[in-house]
């Protein structure tokens, strides 16, 4: 079995062995540059983790984990125009170091390019039909975050399922589609699905307080984005929930604001967020789905001490600073 560390350099060299055609270099360049400027691959890792529990030989489902993460990377790209983001991974997005049309043709060959690294992988039937739900769920998820800006009644429930589409199908099916190839059984496959769905979600979270709560320094994206663009968080809503007549009021005052100063709208909110605690309302939250998401990995039938590197990872993405 593979350590962590181990996996993540054969990752690394994965993504750095992917091959691109060299023209346009307008259309190439954003993409080698995305790619080269961090990240925590975590969705090929889980891939590679959920195959090595009953396999050895990573490399044989290598090009299925690049073509996850070229996948995600194609998501940042639009996200952040779609999120109007300058920065992500500590340097300038695509469509500011570039620009917009750039960022969407881009990524439009990201995502093709997703689909052929997938096909040079081992094919098998049902990983393929993984790797279509969780590619398009994505975009659903996407699409209700959007939505949810201009809405003002978004419940914790809908919250929660559009970030299960947005961010956990893909840590929950990277899992599935490692087990799929790995050989495991349709149980094995369920249990280690529902492992990264919980963490997914957890993930998310967590993403969604360091916007607000995270350092600057380590984050590697602006602070207070979710703020500005009147994103429905967990921590709005519970905001919400929480505040008195007074804070609901210049909560809906920010909310409505056209015109504003986007600093004194990010002081403002978080100043409620600070009153109401909701960093331990999100803390409860998330530490629930830990703990959802180990017990069903504690159902995956192979030896216990096999899965420990999953568990140690699980850990270390909860109390991440970026
Ligand atoms: C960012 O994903 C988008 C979310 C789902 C929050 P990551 O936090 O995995 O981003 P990188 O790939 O490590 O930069
Ligand atoms: C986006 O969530 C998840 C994706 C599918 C890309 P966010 O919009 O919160 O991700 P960041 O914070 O920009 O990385
Ligand atoms: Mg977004
Ligand atoms: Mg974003
Ligand atoms: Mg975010």
């Amino acid at each position: 079995m593979h350590t962590t560390k181990e996996l993540i350099e054969i990752i690394s060299t994965g993504v750095k062995n992917i091959q691109y055609n060299a023209e346009p270099q307008n259309l190439y360049a954003p993409i080698q540059y995305i790619l080269s400027i961090g990240g925590k691959r975590i969705r090929p890792l889980l891939m590679l983790m959920g195959y090595n529990l009953y396999k050895d030989n990573v490399d044989s489902i290598l090009n299925n984990a690049l073509a996850l993460e070229t996948y995600h990377n194609f998501t940042l790209l639009h996200d952040d125009l779609m999120d109007k983001s300058d920065m992500r991974r500590g340097h300038l997005t695509v469509h500011k170091k570039w620009n917009e049309n750039t960022a969407i043709l881009s990524g439009d060959t990201m995502l093709i390019m997703a689909y052929q690294l997938f096909n040079q992988g081992i094919r098998n039937e049902e990983a393929w039909a993984a790797f279509i739900d969780a590619t398009l769920g994505v975009c659903k998820g996407q699409q209700y975050d959007i939505d949810f800006e201009t809405r003002n009644d978004v419940s914790e429930a809908e919250y929660m399922e559009m970030i299960r589409l947005k961010t956990s199908l893909l840590l929950g099916y990277a899992l599935k589609i490692g087990a799929i190839l790995g050989g495991a059984d349709k149980e094995d496959q369920q249990n280690l699905y529902a492992f990264g769905e919980k963490i997914g979600l957890a993930f998310q979270l967590q993403d969604d307080w360091l916007d607000v709560y995270g350092d600057p320094k380590k984050f590697q994206k602006k602070l207070g984005g979710d703020i500005v663009d009147n994103k429905k968080t967990f921590m709005l809503i519970k905001a919400y929930q929480l505040a008195d007549n007074a804070q609901k009021a210049e909560l809906d005052k920010w909310m409505t604001a056209t015109e504003f100063q986007e600093a004194e709208k990010i002081a403002a909110v978080t100043h409620i967020y600070n009153i109401v605690g909701i960093g331990q309302h999100v803390q409860k939250k998330i530490e629930e789905l830990f703990s959802q998401a180990l017990a069903c990995l504690e159902k995956v039938k192979v030896n216990s001490h096999q899965k420990d590197e999953l568990r140690h990872l699980a850990d270390q993405l909860l109390g991440r600073q970026y």
